[in-house]
């Protein structure tokens, strides 16, 4: 770990703050009613577990594995499905979590290809967005955080696999 790299973005407290509220304007929304929160893997692996706490009430977990990066720090747009749901959605309120919507090409293919098998809604909740590189239009319900185009690493974001584990979010500098 490089730890001279890092510089703290959001720290634990104010990650923890900010996701407990989000939890708490979600289930305002869908009022109560049981949620199908479908994460988006790996990035969200971390908020999505504070997060469903945060929701309460019925909540059913999913998990989609997505890999859009390709090791590198620029997306690709090339969006492949490395797991799929175990069971369908049609019917259902639906949830996807992402820890971070960028280009939001990651987004626009996900909500097309869960659209099509009926949810009876689909909405959308990340942790971060990047506002700024975004290269196509893609509906996002509710945001944690608005950042800088700066790369970001932990709590669940990664590079090249490493930094998901650090409690909190930190820019990465090469
Ligand atoms: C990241 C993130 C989103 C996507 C966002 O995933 O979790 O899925 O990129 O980028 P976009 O808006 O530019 O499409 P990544 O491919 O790094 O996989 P990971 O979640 O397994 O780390």
């Amino acid at each position: 770990m490089q730890q001279e790299r890092l510089k703290v973005l959001l720290d634990e407290e104010i990650l923890a703050q900010r996701v407990k509220a989000m939890g708490l304007e979600i289930r305002e929304v869908y009022g109560d009613v049981p949620i199908t929160v479908i994460a988006v893997l790996k990035g969200s692996f971390m908020f999505m577990a504070d997060l469903v706490r945060a929701i309460g009430g019925d909540v059913k977990v999913e998990f989609l594995g997505v890999s859009s990066y390709h090791g590198g720090t620029r997306s690709t747009g090339a969006v492949k499905i490395t797991q799929d749901l175990r069971h369908p959605i049609e019917g259902q309120h639906c949830l996807v979590v992402e820890d971070i919507v960028d280009t939001g090409l990651t987004m626009d293919y996900l909500r097309r290809l869960l659209e099509v098998r009926g949810p009876k809604s689909l909405r959308v909740a990340t942790l971060l967005d990047k506002p700024i590189n975004r290269e196509i239009e893609v509906a996002v319900e509710f945001v944690g955080f608005s950042i800088p185009d700066e790369f970001v690493v932990g709590y669940g974001l990664d590079l090249g696999e490493l930094y998901r584990n650090l409690p909190y979010i930190a820019v990465y500098t090469p």
